[in-house]
């Protein structure tokens, strides 16, 4: 179950996998609504009988100094990074509980663990999102529940599009384009934690370029 706003950028990557054989269906979601994440767990379910695994890997990140004062920035990342999570957590759960076994993903970043200048908001809800998984973790461990919060470095995406500040943009595009690591990459290392045995959880993971400082 793929899910974005954007489903026509989806419906390619589901024809795609299923011209490899595989199974996969595109739905629109925007993570800041809780009805559409309800619906995205209802339709999987449908759809597939179960729901596996939920990766919360929609991010924003409005990167500014704080003195510019991007309320409207910080209001994006609180509304996406967080409470995007936190409703995909809370579609997710009740079927995890039902079923008596689920995995959570969220990827989280680097930026949270060496915390740079113009990155500080934007890390603040990556290691607010890190807190929050590490807090469930010690709630869950009556075995139903694993939970994985991935930390990637620069990874070569469009994630720099939104960014306003110019000169910020263009140096993050520009570390991004030097030696940004592949998306594939980042989901080897998902499909890695999904792909231990029930009882082994891989809690965190950071994977940056080699390069990276
Ligand atoms: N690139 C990096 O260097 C890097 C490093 C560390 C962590 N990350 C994290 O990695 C994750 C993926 O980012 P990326 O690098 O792939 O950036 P990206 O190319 O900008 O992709 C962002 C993805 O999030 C989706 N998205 C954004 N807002 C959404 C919303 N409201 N509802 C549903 N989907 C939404 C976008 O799809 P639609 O626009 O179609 O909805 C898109 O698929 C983010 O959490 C980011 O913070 C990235």
């Amino acid at each position: 179950m793929l899910a974005a706003r954007r489903t026509d950028r989806l419906e390619s990557i589901v024809a795609d996998l299923r011209e490899q054989g595989g199974r996969a269906i595109a739905c629109q979601v925007d993570v800041t609504r809780r009805e559409d994440l309800e619906h995205m767990v209802e339709r999987a379910v449908a759809e597939f009988g179960r729901l596996d695994v939920l990766v919360n890997n929609a991010g924003v990140g409005k990167i500014s100094a704080v003195a510019d004062l991007d309320v409207d920035g910080w209001t994006a990342m609180i509304d996406v990074n967080v409470r995007g999570v936190l409703n995909g957590i809370a579609a997710a759960m009740p079927v995890f509980r039902r079923q008596g076994v689920g995995h959570l993903v969220t990827t989280v970043s680097t930026s949270g663990l060496k915390i740079v200048p113009t990155q500080s908001v934007y890390a603040g809800t990556k290691n607010a999102v890190r807190t929050i998984m590490e807090g469930l973790r010690q709630e869950s461990t009556d075995g139903v529940l694993r939970t994985t919060s991935i930390s990637p470095g620069f990874v070569r995406t469009e994630f720099t599009e939104p960014i306003d500040d110019q000169a910020v943009r263009d140096q993050l595009s520009k570390s991004m384009a030097d030696f940004g690591i592949s998306a594939e990459s980042v989901a080897r290392a998902i499909a890695f934690a999904i792909d231990q045995p029930h009882d082994v959880e891989i809690g965190d993971l950071t994977i940056r370029p080699t390069v990276q400082g």
